[in-house]
C-alpha cells in the first residue's frame, strides 16, 4: 500500500467515525444540531480525499458539475416551501438512485474499455445497483407525485393481478443480471436491465397511497441508501459502502418505527392488501352536528383547567403556527394548567415534523408526549387544542373496519372532556376521509388559518 492509499483508507474511516457518532447525535434533540455537523464533516473529509485520491475526470468536469449541482441546489433550497419539504426529500431520495444507475455503468464500461476481467462480486454489485438504483428514481418521483397530492397519481391504483405482474418483473431482472454475469460485456442486459427495474419502481409506488405514504418514503430512503452501499463495492469505496449500508439501515429502522404508528405490516404495506372502503360520507358524518364557536367562547374554557393538551398536526406546518403555539402553551401554563403536546409518529408530511417544527419555536422537548402515553389518561384532560390535525385524531381507525385508516393507532382526544379544532374548513387530512371527531358532542370546531387562529386565542385568554 503506497502512501496516498493508506492516508485515503484512514480519511474514509475517520468520514465514517463521523456518519456514525453524527447519526447517534442526531437521536437526542439536545445533540440533534451537533450531530449534523459532525456528519456534514464527515461528507466534507470523504469529498475531498475522493476528489484527491481519485484521477476519474477531469478536474474542470467536476468543477463545472459542482457549479450546475450548486446553483440548481440553491435555488431549490430558497424556493421550496417547508410544507413541501417531503416532496423534496422524495426527489432527493430518487436522485441518490439514479446517480447509482449512471455510476455502475459508467464504472463498468471503464472496466470493460480496460479489457481486464471483472470478478463476479463486482459484476452482482452492478446489477444490483441497475435494480435497485432504477426502482428508488421512479418509485420515489411518483411518491413525490403523490405528496404534491397529483390527482391522476394521488389515489392507490392497482392493475388486476398486480402482485403477479410485479414477481414476473422482478424475476425478469434477475435474469438480466445473471445474463450479465456470463457475459459482463452485454450492456444491452444492463439498460434492459434498468428499464424494467424502471417499469417495477412504477408498479411498486403506484398502489400505495393515503396513510401508507409515510412507509414508502421511508422504504425509499432505504433502498437509495442500499444502491449507494452497492455502487461503492463497484468503486472500491469504503466510505460509499459504510455511508450506503447507514442510510439503508436507518431507513429500514425508520420503516419499522413507521409501520408500528399505523399498525401494519411492510408485506402488508407493499401488497396494498389494506385498502379498505370510502367508509361514510362527509354528509353523514356532519350533517347538522358540526358546532362552531369564537376565541372568547374557547377562551372560557381555559378558566380553570387543569389538564391542557395541544394535538398538532399538518396544518400547523402549513400555517407556520408553532411560534404561536408556543404562546398557548405558555398561557395556559401561566393559568395554572399543566400543558402537555400530543406528537403522534406520522402527523405532518415527514418524520420527525412536528418535532422538528416545536423545537424551533423553542417548546420543552419534555413537554413532547406520545400517544400512548397520553391515551392512558386523556379522560382526565380539561382541553383538547388540535391544530391542523386529521387523520391522527380520526376515531374512524378505532371504529370503522372499512376505513382506509382502519387499526391504525391515534390520539383518543374524542374521549377528553372537551375538544378545539383548529382548521380552515370541514376539508379532509391527507387520507381523504371525514372525521366524527368534528361532529362530537364535546366538539367545538374553531374555523380560520391556524397562526391566526391560535393568536386570536392567546388573545382571547389573556383578556378573559
Ligand atoms: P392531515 O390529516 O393531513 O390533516 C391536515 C389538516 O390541516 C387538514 O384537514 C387541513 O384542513 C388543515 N390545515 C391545512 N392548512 C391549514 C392552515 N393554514 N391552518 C389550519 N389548518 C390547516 O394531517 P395529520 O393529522 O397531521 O396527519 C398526517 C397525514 O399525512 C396522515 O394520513 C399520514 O399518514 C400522512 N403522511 C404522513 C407522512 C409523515 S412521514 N408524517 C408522510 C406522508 C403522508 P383545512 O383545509 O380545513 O384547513
Amino acid at each position: 500500500m503506497d502512501t496516498l492509499a493508506i492516508v485515503t483508507a484512514l480519511a474514509y474511516l475517520v468520514a465514517s467515525v463521523c456518519f456514525i457518532l453524527g447519526l447517534k447525535m442526531m437521536s437526542s434533540p439536545r445533540t440533534a444540531v451537533r450531530g449534523n455537523m459532525v456528519g456534514a464533516v464527515g461528507m466534507l473529509i470523504a469529498v475531498l480525499v475522493t476528489l484527491l485520491d481519485r484521477g476519474i475526470i477531469d478536474w474542470w468536469v467536476i468543477i463545472a458539475g459542482l457549479l450546475v449541482g450548486s446553483a440548481l441546489g440553491v435555488v431549490l433550497a430558497v424556493r421550496v416551501k417547508m410544507t413541501s419539504m417531503p416532496q423534496m426529500v422524495a426527489a432527493l431520495n430518487g436522485l441518490g438512485g439514479g446517480a447509482s444507475v449512471c455510476v455502475a455503468a459508467a464504472a463498468h464500461m471503464e472496466e470493460l474499455a480496460r479489457g481486464e476481467s471483472i470478478a463476479s462480486s463486482e459484476i452482482v454489485a452492478v446489477a444490483a445497483s441497475g435494480l435497485i438504483g432504477a426502482v428508488t428514481f421512479w418509485g420515489s418521483l411518483v411518491a413525490y407525485a403523490k405528496l404534491e397530492e397529483w390527482k391522476s397519481v394521488r389515489d392507490p391504483k392497482a392493475l388486476p393481478g398486480q402482485m403477479a405482474i410485479n414477481g414476473v418483473l422482478l424475476l425478469a431482472c434477475v435474469a438480466l443480471g445473471a445474463y450479465l454475469l456470463v457475459h459482463p460485456d452485454a450492456m444491452w442486459a444492463y439498460w434492459a436491465l434498468v428499464a424494467i427495474s424502471s417499469i417495477l419502481g412504477f408498479t411498486l409506488v403506484l398502489p400505495i397511497g393515503g396513510a401508507d405514504m409515510p412507509v414508502v418514503v421511508a422504504l425509499l430512503n432505504s433502498y437509495s441508501g442500499l444502491a449507494g452501499a452497492a455502487t461503492g463495492f463497484i468503486l472500491n469505496n469504503t466510505a460509499l459502502i459504510i455511508s450506503g449500508a447507514l442510510v439503508g439501515a436507518s431507513g429500514i429502522i425508520l420503516c419499522q418505527i413507521m409501520c408500528k404508528a399505523m399498525n401494519r405490516s411492510l408485506t402488508n404495506v407493499l401488497l396494498g392488501t389494506f385498502a379498505g372502503g370510502t367508509g361514510p360520507s362527509a354528509d353523514d358524518v356532519y350533517g347538522g352536528k358540526v358546532k362552531g364557536a369564537s376565541a372568547d367562547e374557547i377562551a372560557m374554557l381555559f378558566d380553570g383547567a387543569q389538564r391542557v393538551l395541544i394535538v398538532p398536526g399538518y396544518g400547523m406546518a402549513v400555517a407556520q403556527a408553532q411560534h404561536a403555539v408556543r404562546d398557548l402553551m405558555k398561557i395556559a401554563a401561566k393559568k395554572g394548567a399543566e400543558v402537555d403536546f400530543a406528537i403522534h409518529p406520522v402527523a405532518g408530511r415527514m418524520p420527525g415534523h412536528m418535532n422538528v417544527l416545536l423545537a424551533e419555536a423553542d417548546v420543552p422537548y419534555e413537554r413532547l408526549k406520545e400517544p400512548d402515553e397520553i391515551n392512558a389518561s386523556i379522560d382526565q384532560v380539561d382541553v383538547v387544542v388540535v391544530i391542523g390535525a386529521n387523520d391522527v385524531v380520526n376515531p374512524l381507525a378505532r371504529t370503522d373496519p372499512s376505513s382506509p385508516i382502519a387499526g391504525m393507532p391515534i390520539i383518543d382526544v374524542d374521549r377528553a372532556r372537551n375538544v378545539v379544532v383548529i382548521k380552515r374548513s370541514l376539508s379532509p387530512g391527507f387520507a381523504g376521509i371525514p372525521n366524527p371527531l368534528f361532529a362530537a358532542p364535546n366538539t367545538l370546531m374553531y374555523f380560520g388559518d391556524g397562526q391566526k387562529a391560535v393568536l386570536d386565542l392567546v388573545n382571547a385568554i389573556k383578556n378573559a
